[in-house]
């Protein structure tokens, strides 16, 4: 719990806090833009450190998630609905812009970078927050329960093992001084559950379903076998759950990537 009583966010290891906050120079940032900011996740991480007196913007497409959003924030903080790729705001607007779990998603990235480095004012920064999935290391008490959830994720679109690659897109885009920075996330889910970890065991989704909506073109009887297997690892993990005896820690690598708007950055992107 936090000292107002509230939920702890199950996602976020607050010791990172700090080196988050040194390595965007948060406490000088004035007006902050979270490009594709989701339910706020990142938004609630960067306003810990944010000054008093400091705004926030935060965007996304998905209109259930910016309802949901806002919803969570009262004070200094604005989401607004709208596209990475044609931002509502003016050249040179933020000192900060930044997201986390976007550029994964996005097939034109150099699009939604340039975009990103519009809006920044001159000598501001724009930073990702990307994902290394490749170098995930999970164990779970209940057996086969990783490799399927390696099967589903391996299904995605998006590029899961962006992390380390944002670095030669900033460069490629002009940005300057660009930096990375990479930490592990862990996720434990250890007995005794506190409300954080019940929160998490009851918000994950079924692996049948996930396995369901696989979109990999495997054969019909590969994909009954795969579902007929999650169901029993599914069983299974409630069964461990029931008896306190379920255990899993995830290990996740990402790569915080940061570079400096310049007079000479030119980006890729053709409206700049
Ligand atoms: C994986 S979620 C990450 C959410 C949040 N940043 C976080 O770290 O928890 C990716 C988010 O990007 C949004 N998104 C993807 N493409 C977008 C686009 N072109 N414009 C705006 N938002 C976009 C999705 O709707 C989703 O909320």
């Amino acid at each position: 719990m936090t000292k107002n009583g509230k939920e702890e966010d199950p996602l976020w290891d607050r010791r990172l806090d700090k080196i988050i906050d040194d390595f965007l120079h948060l406490g000088k940032c004035d007006l902050l833009l979270d490009v594709g900011c989701g339910s706020g996740f990142w938004m609630r991480t960067l306003m810990r450190q944010l000054t008093g007196t400091s705004n926030t913007i935060g965007i996304d497409y998905d209109k259930s998630r910016i309802l949901s959003a806002r919803k969570g924030f009262k004070r200094r903080t604005e989401f607004v609905i709208a596209d990475a790729q044609a931002l509502p705001f003016k050249d040179g607007t933020f000192d900060i812009v930044t997201c986390r779990r976007l550029l994964m998603n996005v097939k034109h990235k150099d699009e939604v970078l340039g975009e990103m480095i519009r809006v920044s004012r001159f000598r501001g920064i724009c930073s990702c927050v990307e994902p290394d999935f490749k170098n995930i290391s999970e164990f779970s008490s209940v057996q086969k329960e990783s490799d399927i959830y390696k099967k589903i994720e391996s299904d995605s679109e998006a590029d899961l093992e962006f992390g380390p690659k944002a670095a030669s897109l900033f460069l490629k885009n002009g940005l300057q001084e660009v930096d990375v920075w990479s930490y592990c996330m862990t996720n434990k889910t250890l007995p005794p559950y506190g409300n954080v970890e019940m929160n998490r065991l009851h918000g994950s989704r079924s692996l049948e379903d996930a396995t369901k909506k696989l979109l990999t073109n495997i054969s019909r009887k590969e994909k009954k076998a795969l579902m007929m297997s999650a169901s029993k690892i599914d069983e299974e993990r409630k069964k461990q759950i029931k008896q306190n005896k379920y255990s899993k820690i995830e290990i996740i690598p990402f790569v915080v990537t940061k570079g400096t708007k310049s007079k000479t950055t030119t980006s890729t992107y053709s409206k700049l």
